[in-house]
């Protein structure tokens, strides 16, 4: 099977209407045929504006979380349905700073999961360790927790979802996780994986995401677990996230 890199945008609460005009038309001015799969995550509000900047190009569009009910009395939650109406492909699920700031757990996470699935939208999961844990000797710990939620809920369907090992303590903060440390965090995953869905492991796409960017993007790439990235902060400047997709092809 071959498997293409995924490179995400995730703007986070970032952009404006102008802004994001800007930054899409540069990049779609530039990026011609990617040779990996691209896409970015606007904040909700943006999302109609995106699909239309978006329609007929080779950046799809995602969302940057979902609410893991399908309707009703949620207020300030988007349906996986809605989002879908918008031309949405993927969503991130379980953000560190939706666990964080937003109290998300590991049955939440899994839960969300389930609902983008329903619709065909393609969870991006996102796992990882804060700095404590890591100081802790706790990471495998961590990432197999979390991970193991959402293979809990959505077993069945494992091989649709994309997982982002996020270390927390990476996070817009330029302090990258190093390759080897990564490529260990990612092998693990894939062994997870492989024990739920052996068939069907090789081909999910597990993304690094935590300061990645131009400079580091092809080294990180380069490990043999690493399937593309999920970038914050370099995603933002047209030049930077360009680079990184070139650097993915
Ligand atoms: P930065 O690339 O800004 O570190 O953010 C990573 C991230 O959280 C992407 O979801």
């Amino acid at each position: 099977m071959t498997k293409k890199n995924l490179i995400v945008g995730n703007w986070k609460m970032n952009g404006g209407l102008q802004g994001n005009q800007a930054l899409v038309q540069a990049l779609l001015q530039a990026v011609g045929q990617p040779a990996c799969d691209v896409a970015v995550c606007a904040p909700a509000p943006y999302l109609a504006q995106l699909q239309a900047l978006l329609a007929a190009s080779p950046i799809a569009l995602g969302a940057q979380d979902v609410s893991a009910h399908a309707q009703g009395a949620f207020t300030g939650e988007q349906s996986a349905a809605m989002l879908k109406e918008f031309g949405v492909r993927y969503a991130i699920v379980g953000h560190s700073e939706r666990r964080q700031y937003h109290r998300e757990t590991d049955e939440t996470v899994a839960a969300k999961t389930a609902a983008a699935l329903s619709q065909g939208i393609t969870p991006i999961v996102c796992v990882g360790e804060t700095l404590a844990e890591r100081e802790a000797g706790q990471t495998h710990d961590v990432v197999k927790r979390q991970l193991a939620a959402v293979i809990h809920v959505n077993g069945h369907c494992i091989s649709e979802i994309v997982v982002a090992y996020e270390p927390v303590w990476a996070i817009g903060t330029g302090k990258t996780a190093s390759p080897e440390q990564a490529q260990s965090v990612h092998a693990l995953l894939r062994a997870q994986l492989h024990h739920a869905a052996s068939e069907h492991a090789a081909g999910i796409r597990l993304l690094y995401g935590g300061s990645m960017n131009a400079a580091n993007a092809a080294e990180l790439l380069a490990q043999p677990d690493i399937d593309g990235g999920l970038i914050g902060g370099a995603s933002l400047k047209a030049p930077d996230f360009l680079q990184i997709i070139s650097a993915a092809a």
